[in-house]
């Protein structure tokens, strides 16, 4: 049966998944309906402005204190966690093939593995870079990350989230944002599933901006779907893991925490559609910078430098006149991280494959390589429309720092370079 779904980003929902379970006019009442526990979850601090102010009152049949003490977790062993400082950080472009399916029994956090990062749990400042490759449900047990929220890309195959909250289905071409803290279980609906997560450490992610371009554009608010109230009554042994100051920490529940029948509020986990992303581009000539493809951005105190921009490259109609239609040439001060969901990216003839990455740091020279270049330059400029692609990046206002497993693992394609070779030097007239 098809799930429900409540729509708009940054709405305070009300849902319950028994009639009567949600207290009306009241937070927490002396006797809350059916006895339940009122417990509010915060993810900003009370004092957060109200426009940034996120905070839910879930109504749950045990409280979510009651639990025995974490012990470390003897898994995850390709997670890392800021500050990235496990190898030298390179100024080398890097790129990878796609994360391998494991043969063993893997769910999704076993199945997370760190290429990269920066910034530091400890300061909520940063993000980490973690792809996903499973090949079953979490059984028996639920993940949550009290590090960061979770921005989730999936790449092949379809999950199904089952949180605190409620529900959510997610497929390739689907992106899902599950805030800090909120306990979840990823179960596959297929043989195999991976995808990319960005852990985000620093402020949620939200709409950006759109000054000029006015009151609609880009991702619109009631694209994003958030589940309703739904819980699981089980009273059966639970592993519950966190994700704490960048290490696994793990404790057995008597009964599954997915247990809340009714909530209110404006924290919740949503997801979005790509294809309803609102493209917009130039209809004269230039290319505008790829910031015009943001989804949702993390900002930093520093306003317009992003602790991390989600950025899509999805199809598109290039009408630009005059104009060099790739991405350009460029050197940033921001470090891009891509990956790309299924299709090609107009910048690379090829070596970019999906599911895999590529990662191009501060003031790294990068574009399209050779034969993207003597293509776009050689074309006929006529109106053509791209399409069967979706590319994103995740961009930071901090240098992505790659880990261990990143630099020496046999994904990482040590020819990366060679696609810039052999360009023709131009020729200008002698003095
Ligand atoms: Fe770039």
């Amino acid at each position: 049966m098809p799930l429900n779904y409540m729509s708009g980003f940054g709405n305070s929902f009300a849902t319950e998944a028994v009639a009567g379970a949600l207290p009306v006019g009241q937070n927490s009442p002396q006797q809350t309906p059916f006895r339940l526990f009122a417990e509010q979850l915060s993810g900003s601090a009370f004092t957060a402005p109200r426009h940034e102010n996120k905070r839910s009152w879930l109504y749950r049949l045990r409280p979510t204190a009651s639990h025995a003490p974490f012990n470390p977790y003897d898994g995850g062993k390709l997670l890392r966690s800021g500050p990235f400082d496990e190898v030298p950080p390179s100024p080398n472009r890097l790129r990878w093939d796609p994360l391998p399916i494991p043969a063993e029994p893997t769910d999704f956090v076993d199945g997370l593995v760190t290429y990269a990062g920066n910034g530091d749990v400890g300061t909520f400042a940063g993000i980490a870079i973690h792809l996903y490759a499973a090949n079953r449900s979490m059984q028996g047990r639920v993940f949550y990350d009290a590090d960061g929220e979770l921005l989730i890309v999936p790449q092949d195959g379809e999950l199904l989230i089952a949180t605190e909250l409620g529900r959510l289905e997610l497929k390739p071409g689907e992106i899902a944002v599950v805030p800090r803290g909120l306990r979840f279980r990823v179960e596959l609906t297929g043989p195999q599933a991976r995808g990319y997560v960005c852990e985000n450490y620093g402020a949620p992610f939200r709409l950006p901006e759109l000054g000029p371009i006015g009151a609609n554009g880009l991702a619109n608010a009631r694209d994003f779907l958030h589940p309703t109230a739904w819980f699981e009554d089980r009273d059966e042994p639970t592993e519950v893991i966190q994700k704490f100051q960048g290490a696994l920490w793990t404790t057995t529940l008597d009964h599954s925490p997915l247990d809340v029948v009714a909530w209110h509020g404006t924290l919740a986990p949503c997801k979005y559609d790509l294809d309803r992303f609102n493209t917009i581009n130039t209809v004269s000539y230039d290319h505008p910078d790829p910031s015009i493809f943001t989804v949702l951005t993390s900002p930093s105190e520093i306003p317009g430098v992003a602790n991390c921009d989600f950025v899509i490259f999805p199809p598109r109609w290039m009408v630009a006149e005059h104009t060099f239609r790739p991405p350009w040439f460029h050197r940033n001060v921001m470090s891009e991280f891509m990956g790309l969901i299924h299709g090609a990216y107009d910048a690379k003839a090829g070596g970019f494959a999906p599911g895999g990455a590529s990662l191009h740091n501060c003031m790294s020279g990068h574009g399209p390589d050779r034969e993207s270049y003597e293509k776009a330059v050689a074309s006929n400029l006529a109106p053509h429309k791209i399409e069967n692609t979706m590319a994103f990046m995740f961009e930071s206002r901090w240098v992505i720092r790659p880990t261990k497993f990143a630099t020496e693992t046999p994904l990482h394609q040590l020819d990366y370079d060679d696609c810039w070779t052999g360009f023709s030097k131009a020729q200008v007239p002698s003095k």
